[in-house]
């Protein structure tokens, strides 16, 4: 008997890239997309269409290149936004529109200032006109958890007859507990008599911290869509986190009998890449794709999975993609090699980018005596960095002295689009500053710094130190990461790497 399948709905570049400090470029949606697929989500919510230019291009780009999933915009009940929300996805194999309208007391009270019949009335009237450009058509009453439910009943009911085939039920501000959601779910399919005609699906927030309970508990009850992001990215506190709604229904298939069409061997990849492109570091004891998932310190559990890996490990880690290898390159390694190596961990280079990649490799190698995958990882995501990203501007060359008895100072090159190379040179507080100065002089981009931040790929003297800052100007918030052995250069680089976002959104 083959198990029924629930679809994973993700939102990662719509809820998750509403995280504050996030703003992706639509070549890092479509890459994020592209890998979407390859996970094997069953729908991608690229954009919200009508909240900007750029999310409308986002989402027409998806469409266009992305052909596996279904591709959705969301559009709030409002007859323009559902017309810019079929333009960008029309040229979809599988286009759907997500429609929504807050249904709670207090959102109708003090947001949209309606009494429940207009939004009833906004609600039909809207599927209704979604319906017209496709027959895909998902309607989620917004804050549905603290909604009276003899209301959420008919409202429900009545967009279902007007042809949504998706219903979903969002946790908006992260309020239920697992018991409480799976009973309304349960509620909802005995009292809305053609719930079967939809898909029942729900969409939680972390608030409290039981997203992926809640939704969990809600598949329990029948709900055959889960919505979500990777790496639990998403408003506030985030979005229900979807591998660890994915692991759960695969690990206990034994309570469940239920399946998804997900390739979990690509979950840890599909983690990786969302991390470096937002810039948001997954935290090490994060659940399935934190660094120390599945790594066991204490003595007595060494000695268990040593014995026996099930002893400790409920999942194995290669199931949803970490590498069983820990195999270590050096300066001696070749081409080939490297390729294996990066083939293991999930990467796919080509020979540009294999000879791209490799050159890097060799410095690094020259740099550092021994290179694991915690460094190629680091080296493919800057290497990334660099191909998703227009660089208008590219750090040619950066030179500090400082020291307790110095004034810390910096020169930095830069080759500008025109080939053209500039020097300039500034005194800081201290070495970075310095660097950041001389850059501004250069390339004249007002922002402010509001984060910075250093990590260390590995452990080690030599290790690769990898920087993340986040700057912000009238255009927005603009990511930017850089490695390197060097923390100097690696924060010129994460700084280089933030200015060019910013050029990119100013154009
Ligand atoms: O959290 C929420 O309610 C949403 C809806 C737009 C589905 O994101
Ligand atoms: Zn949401």
């Amino acid at each position: 008997m083959t198990n029924e399948k629930v679809l994973i709905f993700d939102t990662t570049l719509r809820d998750g890239e509403q995280s504050a400090g996030i703003g992706l470029t639509v070549e890092e949606k479509l890459v994020v997309a592209k890998q979407l697929e390859r996970l094997g989500v069953d729908i991608i919510e690229a954009g919200f269409a009508a909240s900007s230019p750029g999310d409308h291009e986002a989402i027409t780009t998806i469409a266009r290149e992305v052909k596996t999933p279904i591709i959705a915009s969301l559009a709030r009940c409002v007859e323009n936004d559902i017309d810019l929300a079929w333009e960008a996805l029309k040229k979809a194999a599988r286009p759907r529109i997500h429609t929504f309208i807050s249904s709670s007391d207090v959102h109708l009270m003090d947001i949209l200032n309606k009494d429940p019949e207009q939004v009833l009335t906004m609600a039909v009237k809207s599927v209704e006109k979604a319906k017209k450009h496709c027959d895909d058509v998902e309607f989620s009453p917004m804050d549905a958890t603290r909604t009276d439910l003899e209301y959420l009943y008919r409202l429900i009911e009545a967009t279902i007859e007007a042809g949504a085939t998706t219903i979903n039920v969002p946790d908006t501000v992260g309020y239920t507990i697992p018991s409480e959601f799976r009973k309304r779910i349960e509620l909802i399919k005995d009292n809305v008599p053609n719930i079967d005609k939809a898909v029942l699906s729900v969409h939680c927030h972390n608030d409290l911290g039981n997203a992926a309970a809640n939704s969990i508990a809600a598949v329990e009850a029948g709900a055959r869509q889960v919505e979500g992001c990777i790496n639990g990215l998403g408003e506030r506190a985030g979005n229900a986190s979807l591998e660890e709604v994915i692991m759960t229904i695969h690990t206990r298939e034994d309570i469940f009998g239920l399946t998804t069409n997900v390739d979990t061997t690509e979950i840890y990849p599909t983690s990786r890449l969302v991390s470096d492109i937002t810039g948001f570091i997954v935290q090490p004891n994060k659940a399935i794709v934190g660094a120390n998932a599945f790594r066991h310190a204490s003595g007595i559990h060494q000695d268990g999975i040593i014995k026996q890996r099930t002893t400790f490990e409920i999942m194995d880690p290669q199931v949803v993609g970490w590498s069983s290898n820990s195999l270590v390159l050096g300066k001696l390694s070749g081409r080939a090699g490297l390729k294996s190596r990066l083939e293991q961990l999930g990467y796919s280079p080509d020979d540009t980018e294999l000879n791209q990649i490799f050159d890097a490799f060799k410095e690094l190698a020259d740099a550092k005596r021994e290179i694991t995958d915690a460094d190629l990882i680091s080296l493919m995501s800057s290497h990334r960095r660099h191909v998703d990203i227009k660089e208008s501007y590219k750090l040619d060359h950066v030179q500090v002295t400082c020291g307790d008895q110095q004034i810390p100072t910096a020169t930095v090159t830069i080759l500008f689009p025109d080939d053209k190379l500039v020097t300039d040179a500034s005194t800081g507080t201290g070495p970075v500053d310095a660097v950041y100065k001389a850059i501004n002089r250069i390339i004249e981009i007002p922002n402010s710094l509001t984060e910075f931040r250093v990590d260390s790929v590995t452990e080690g003297i030599d290790a690769l130190g990898d920087v993340t800052i986040r700057i912000k100007n009238d255009d927005g918030t603009f990511v930017g990461r850089g490695s390197d052995t060097d923390i100097i250069v690696a924060s010129a680089k994460a700084y280089m790497n933030a200015l060019n976002r910013a050029c990119v959104a100013s154009q």
